[in-house]
């Protein structure tokens, strides 16, 4: 789909470039026999099910979990996310955020608290994104029931501090959801030493795979007091009308998008433990070199932190000089610079960075992204903003 003209920086909305082997395994799977998973026992099928178990296991090593049958393929993000918050909240209940979420946790949370009364505490966040992890306590209650913290903000690639967030909240037992949707595949994510009870990752941003396809990652015990939001068959228990107890059947009723599992399954096996940190490396320093280049434009105002530190390469500026649509519009159209511009889904990260309601354009780094890219950009910002 792309052509040499476009510079393509928009990998927080998706990773416009996919790991080697991805397409050639989706079509592989969708030309030959396409046959479904754990409804029938010939040999297709088994050998479909048999990637279905191995991109499991994958997911689960990728981010240090023990039970790759309590790896829950999902649609996608959004829906993993929305199965936790209402899976476990209920009348009444406390839930505790951050100011930076993305809609993907405060809409499900702002609809729970419309039908079912819940109270949501939102720790506020500094200017820059970050967040003094202490600054949490006040907000956790003797009724607080869940905790969900975004990873690294998809406006300003600031990352919060996971670690020390898990062991406060660990200490008090509340069950602590981590949205990693920008920092998975991008940086390595380890579910047992943050303390977490559930871990929801896209398939299509870091992770290199196909849209539509994501994955929830649930601490037994946790999944135990979840409600499955869908129930329906699952090629088990088929004696029964009641939704299976066990994993990961309990959440995964229908069939599975078994094309992106097997795209899935061939970026995860490019994606290696290396790999990840190789990307990280020269994601950081990539966005490093945008920062160091965002700084002498003075047209421009870098939101959130400024130099590559505690952060992802996710980049937002807030233009001084005009509209921010309208430089995206121009970056696009004049340069084939392609940008996120606008209010990224995430109005409480804007209102915490002060770009509400005009917004940032945004620029994400991501696999595939080159020094050359990086510096197309600043020249066409530059040229953009100077008139
Ligand atoms: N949440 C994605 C983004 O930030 C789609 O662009």
């Amino acid at each position: 789909m792309f052509t040499e003209s476009v510079i393509y920086l928009d990998h927080a909305a998706t990773s416009g470039k996919k790991a080697p082997g991805v397409s050639t395994a989706v079509a592989a799977y969708l030309d030959g026999l396409a046959a479904n998973v754990n409804r029938s026992t010939y040999a297709v099928s088994s050998q479909a099910a048999m990637r279905v178990l191995e991109c499991r296991e994958l997911l689960a090593s990728r981010f240090r979990f023990a039970s790759p049958s309590h790896v829950v393929f999902t649609p996608g993000q959004t829906a993993g996310l929305n199965m936790v918050i209402k899976g476990l909240l209920r009348p009444g209940d406390r839930v505790v955020v951050s100011s930076m979420e993305h809609n993907a946790v405060m809409r499900p949370l702002n609809q729970l608290q419309r039908l079912a009364g819940i109270k949501i505490d939102r720790v506020p966040c500094a200017p820059d994104g970050t967040l003094d992890p202490r600054a949490i306590l006040p907000y956790l209650h003797e009724d607080t029931r869940l905790a969900v913290f975004t990873h690294a903000s998809n406006v300003c690639g600031t990352m919060l501090p996971v670690q020390e967030i898990g062991e406060l909240l660990y200490a008090r037992g509340i069950p602590f959801v981590l949205d990693a949707a920008q920092t998975a595949g991008h940086v390595p994510i380890d579910f047992g030493a943050l303390h977490l009870s559930a871990l929801a990752v896209p398939g299509h941003k870091g992770l290199l795979g196909p849209s539509g396809l994501g994955a929830l990652l649930l601490d037994p015990d946790f999944s135990e007091r979840l409600e499955p939001l869908l129930c329906g068959g699952t090629g088990s228990a088929s004696d029964s009308e009641e939704q299976p107890s066990y994993m990961p059947d309990r959440f995964e009723s229908g069939t599975l998008n078994l094309p992106g599992i097997f795209g899935l399954h061939a970026a995860l096996s490019f994606l290696t433990d290396a790999q990840i940190l190789s990307l990280d490396e020269s994601e950081r320093r990539l966005a490093e070199r945008m920062l160091d280049g965002l700084v002498q434009n003075k047209r421009v105002r870098v939101v959130g932190l400024p130099t590559g530190a505690g952060r992802v390469g996710v980049i937002s500026i807030d233009c001084l000089t005009m509209d921010n649509a309208e430089a995206a519009y121009r970056l696009e159209t004049e340069f084939g610079i392609c940008t996120r511009c606008g209010l990224h889904c995430a109005p409480s990260a804007h209102k915490t960075l002060g770009t509400f309601p005009q917004g940032t354009v945004r620029f994400s780094i991501g696999y595939g992204t080159t020094e050359a890219d990086i510096d197309a950009a600043l020249a066409a910002l530059d040229a953009v903003t100077a008139g």
